[in-house]
């Protein structure tokens, strides 16, 4: 059973701040105990207190929206997900294992950057991931890679964990690359990501490598993500490719500037 928490919102201050930036109260024996929304390992510590916040309060929808999307293409594919054998990066405690788990899955692997995350995995889903890593997927050492190829993975998986300071653009190349030719890659991304205007580093990648020949695009969906702390929608897109070929380390100064 997890444990309710008391949570409160500073929605006076909190009004300019970058997503990245928000944070919010937890009342424990009497004090209140500031904690940004990134700070991942203080929230995982708590029992319930991620799905208290995100998918109860926030009305966090991403892990079934993305599991659902890549679902039905597979579906429509004639494929089943009983053949998929996914690697589920920026795994946290969870929520995507268990998401795709309900649909059936061959194999479930975890990768998440601390230690928090996969004790709260086992805590709370034990069962959704056959096994779970913590790694940089930025400076992984030899033995590490050649654990993860042993799983010889079809389906990558990043949910609620791309941008804002989570998962950097090398660290997501260096995940698809453990993907198998022809497997799948599914993630969500802020809208705004995909805006022209937007031209910082990290949005400029991934609009170019997801109309790039790296790979083809089978579904793309904009949806709510979840609410802000003044209960207004964010918008993110939700994303199901088939990769056709490792993406080079240099991939980007390839790329012709626009
Ligand atoms: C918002 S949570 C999403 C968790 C889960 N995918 C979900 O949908 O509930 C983002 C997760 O990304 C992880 N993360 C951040 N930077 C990372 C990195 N460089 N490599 C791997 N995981 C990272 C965080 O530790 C955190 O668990």
């Amino acid at each position: 059973m997890s444990k309710r928490h008391r949570i409160k919102f500073d929605r006076k201050e909190e009004r300019d701040l970058a997503q990245d930036e928000a944070y919010f109260y937890v009342v424990e024996d009497g004090d209140e105990r500031r904690i940004r929304f990134h700070d991942y390992d203080e929230i995982y510590k708590r029992n319930g207190l991620y799905e208290q916040l995100f998918y109860e309060r926030l009305q966090c929808s991403s892990p079934t929206k993305v599991a659902e999307i890549l679902k039905r293409t597979l579906d429509a594919g004639e494929q089943s997900t009983l053949e998929l054998r996914v690697l589920d990066l920026g795994a946290g405690n969870g929520m995507m294992g268990e998401a795709l788990r309900a649909h059936g899955v061959s194999r479930m692997v975890g990768a998440d950057i601390i230690e928090e995350a996969r004790e709260a995995a086992h805590r709370d889903r034990p069962g959704a991931y056959d096994e779970y890593y913590v790694a940089d997927f930025t400076a992984l050492d030899a033995g590490m890679k050649a654990e993860l190829e042993s799983w010889s993975f079809n389906c990558l998986t990043l949910v609620a964990a791309l941008g804002f300071a989570d998962i950097p653009v090398e660290a997501f190349r260096e995940a698809i690359n453990f993907v198998q030719d022809d497997g799948w890659i599914a993630f969500n991304i802020k809208e705004t990501f995909l805006d022209d205007s937007d031209r910082s580093g990290f949005s400029r990648f991934i609009r170019e490598l997801i109309f790039s020949e790296y790979l083809d695009l089978h579904h793309l969906e904009r949806y709510r993500h979840r609410l802000s702390m003044e209960g207004e929608p964010l918008f993110y897109f939700a994303l199901v490719a088939r990769k056709t070929a490792d993406i080079p380390e240099d991939f980007m100064a390839a790329r012709p500037t626009r």
